[in-house]
């Protein structure tokens, strides 16, 4: 019945159960939705489950119970090409670049299910004005890059595909603070140049910063969701998640 109807949601993971051979389920009734040009980040401590939400969604791990839709259509038993040619392109956590191809040899393949050579240039074009650091090493040997350089290179494969969203599994790790910042910048780039992104950070105050929308991720469910900037102030999440409370706007004396 919700498959083919009209939707305000590009992503809609609903009710998700999803986990790995025999062992306990890690998703319990998961449901994430990605509104258009929004970036909506996943929190959540290590092992919460944030990881296997994107392989969920980008077809890696088939969900024992749920419906995963783009644009209102259902998608849930679809393999890793069909979600990516249905509009889902994932960049893993940890780095993969291939070091010794170069930088544009890297982005290219992100074009293989692409035949027509125009759409190909023309979506190489875009990504190289979307990054230029792309474009400036376009043929460099990757591994040359840095590491903050190698993930632009990653996010622009990643585009190749024109995907309606991107899932980026913790694109700051690893990184230093300044490489995090360009990271994070180019995060926001891509969402106001037209592509939703579903955000999985560690990092989970810089994350909700940058986000539009966000989801605290607990138990295999989501626990808390929202505007980003409510979550930040939030004092029970900030104490849990954020590494301390809110900013607040007048200093108390300090005590003991
Ligand atoms: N390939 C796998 N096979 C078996 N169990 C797995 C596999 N990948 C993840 N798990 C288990 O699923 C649970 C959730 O893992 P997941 O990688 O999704 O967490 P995460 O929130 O992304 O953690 P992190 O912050 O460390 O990246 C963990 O208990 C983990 O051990
Ligand atoms: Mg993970």
């Amino acid at each position: 019945m919700a498959s083919d109807t009209p939707t305000e949601y590009l992503l809609e993971l609903e009710d998700i159960e999803a986990g790995y051979g025999r062992a306990a389920l890690v998703l319990r009734g998961l449901t994430v939705k990605v509104p258009a040009a929004t970036i909506v980040c996943l929190v959540g401590p290590n092992g919460a489950g944030k990881s296997t939400v994107l392989k969920v969604a980008s077809g890696m791990l088939t969900p024992r119970a749920g419906a995963i839709r783009v644009c209102g259509r259902d998608v849930t038993s679809n393999g890793p090409q069909q979600m990516l040619t249905s509009g889902l392109s994932h960049v893993l956590q940890g780095h993969s670049v291939f070091k010794e191809m170069s930088v544009e040899e890297n982005v290219m393949l992100g074009a293989y299910t692409l035949k027509d050579k125009a759409e190909i240039a023309e979506r190489a074009g875009f990504v190289k004005d979307l990054f230029p650091v792309v474009a400036e090493r376009w043929s460099a040997l990757a591994g040359a890059l840095s590491g903050g350089q190698q993930k632009q290179v990653e996010f622009a494969r990643s585009l190749m595909v024109s995907p309606q969203v991107v899932l980026l599994d913790e694109p700051s790790m690893g990184l230093d603070p300044k490489a995090t910042q360009t990271v994070f910048d180019q995060v926001v780039r891509m969402r106001d140049a037209g592509t939703a992104v579903l955000l999985v950070e560690q990092n989970a105050r810089r994350a909700l910063e940058t986000a539009d929308l966000g989801c605290v991720l607990d138990l295999g469910r989501v626990h808390i969701s929202g505007a980003a900037s409510d979550l930040l102030q939030d004092p029970q999440l900030a104490e849990l998640y954020l590494g301390g409370r809110p900013a607040e706007p007048a200093a108390s004396t300090a005590s003991g």
